[in-house]
């Protein structure tokens, strides 16, 4: 029980501090002042997590470099980083990873930009500002060891759908090399949506590319193009990606993707029409690998059950559905690490999810993205490789909106949908890249892939699973 004299006491000692406080002259401020500020709370967010897209000449439609520029938009920056749709990541951080380059804002974080812009986006003292954050067009990892580039600019219309273009560049290597990191400079950021990059042996895309009027070729969906009967392209090797915001790394210290002798890279350009006409021609800069090379990344993937060993996956979408569900699974057949993820769906994707099941019976949820974005595909790499032992099976969960409540939807009324590379078809694939435990190449050089697959079979290759056979199968 509080006595009456503790009471007291308790009052007396507020009443003094309340005292001292009112005379030292702090803490009794008015609201606007506790506000947070431009210059010394909210610059340092826009820096860190804003500015690397929202500046002249990169994808975000403005720039956030300035107090003008943030205070007019204030309520927007409130609300698109209250509902998490900037900056834009997918993947969720409840479950699944920990992905490396994590673009997420704190709680915190999220508040600050609230307060300020309910304050009526006060300024403050450009004292409290940090120092202005620069970009200069030097490659993040230091100069790469091979820069290939798009030897002729190509061309964008003002309007109008997306388009694909794939660019073959001639590695010119004579050697195989290992590659442990890439970098991409996309020509013109403004239409440039994201690149893929991967690699022929075969010639195949030269041969489309000669076949194309203008600097590359055309392919749809963002595959590597059609093989004359129709088949899809599937080049044998991948060599990572880009798209907005995206920060290069190192693959995990002796690992690596191969680049055999002779190879012609390949740059998968998804394009996004500004309103006029732009022109693009894009760079990667790839890095060799620094240490030896005991492991090779390989792709993997996961897909929906097939009629048969050689057929299309089964996908019926039906019209008005707003929540088709979609599974597959692999398994997989070595001891493996796994070290990325990427999702992959088209236009009526709505959230997608990988779970590792181990030969023990434990779960392990991969990825889950809630919201899918067909615009932001990107690969997730884990901080830290997940060990996949022998025998764990990968299962994928996907969902599709095929109602006419999806703004997405290509087809109005909505129509049935079936597997297919047309952006207005469907896919829905876990595309892996793993390392196996068994592996120990001695940092032997790579060698051109064996050619298992033949145009007929073009479009079995993407069942292959890891472990047999070189890295391919992924679009
Ligand atoms: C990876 C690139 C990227 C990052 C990082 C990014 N943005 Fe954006 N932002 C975009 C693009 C691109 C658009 C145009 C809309 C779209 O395509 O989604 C956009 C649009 C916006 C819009 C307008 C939204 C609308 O509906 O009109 C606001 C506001 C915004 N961003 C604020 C922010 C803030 C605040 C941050 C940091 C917390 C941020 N963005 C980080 C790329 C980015």
């Amino acid at each position: 029980m509080v006595s009456l004299m503790s009471l007291a006491r308790r009052w007396g000692a507020g009443v003094a501090w309340l005292a001292a406080v009112a005379m030292l002259g702090i803490g009794t401020s008015t609201r606007a002042d506790e506000a947070p500020t431009y210059h010394r709370d909210i610059l340092p967010i826009l820096q860190k997590n804003c500015q690397e897209c929202h500046h002249p000449g990169q994808v975000a439609p403005f720039s956030l470099l300035d107090y003008t520029q943030a205070r007019k938009r204030a309520d927007d920056i409130a609300a698109v980083t209250e509902q998490r749709i900037m900056p834009p990541w997918h993947a969720s951080t409840a479950e699944g990873g920990p992905f490396r380059g994590v673009r997420v804002l704190a709680e915190k974080e999220i508040k600050v930009l609230a307060d300020w812009a309910e304050a009526g986006a006060p300024e403050g003292n450009p004292k409290d500002a940090p120092p202005p954050r620069t970009w200069h067009s030097e490659w993040a990892l230091g100069p790469p060891d091979l820069v290939l580039k798009v030897a002729e600019p190509f061309t964008l219309g003002a309007s109008g759908p997306d388009e694909y273009r794939v660019f073959a560049i001639p590695s010119g290597l004579t050697q195989g090399h290992w590659i442990a990191a890439v970098d991409f400079k996309p020509g013109n950021p403004r239409v440039v949506h994201h690149i893929l990059a991967a690699y022929d042996v075969s010639g195949t895309a030269r041969k489309l590319d000669a076949a194309d009027s203008g600097p590359g070729y055309a392919s749809s969906g963002g595959g590597y193009g059609r093989l004359p009967n129709g088949l899809p392209f599937l080049p044998a090797g991948q060599l990572w990606g880009w798209a907005p915001g995206r920060r290069p790394f190192w693959s995990p210290e002796g690992t690596a993707r191969a680049l055999p002798a002779g190879a012609d890279v390949l740059l998968q350009v998804h394009y996004h029409k500004s309103g006029k006409p732009e022109t693009d021609a894009s760079t990667i800069g790839l890095y060799f690998a620094r240490g030896p090379v005991d492991k090779q990344i390989r792709s993997g993937v996961v897909l929906p059950p097939r009629p048969s060993l050689f057929g299309r996956p089964e996908l019926r979408i039906p019209p008005g559905e707003p929540r088709h569900e979609v599974k597959g699974a692999m398994t997989i057949r070595q001891d493996s690490h796994l070290l990325g993820v990427f999702p992959h769906m088209h236009l009526l994707g709505r959230d997608f999810r990988l779970t590792a099941v181990r030969p023990d019976g434990s779960r392990q949820t991969l990825i889950r993205v809630d919201d899918w974005d067909f615009n932001w595909q990107t690969l997730y790499e884990f901080e830290k490789a997940v060990a996949l032992p022998k025998g764990t099976r990968i299962e994928m969960v996907a969902h599709f909106d095929n109602s006419p409540g999806n703004l997405h939807n290509p087809s109005r009324p909505p129509i049935e949908v079936r597997w297919g590379e047309e952006t207005t078809d469907e896919m829905c694939i876990g595309f892996l890249h793993l390392t196996r435990d068994s592996e120990h190449l001695n940092n032997r050089p790579p060698t051109a892939p064996r050619r298992l697959f033949t145009a007929r079979r073009g479009a079995a290759a993407l069942e292959e699973e890891p472990g047999d056979h070189p890295d391919r199968g992924q679009k």
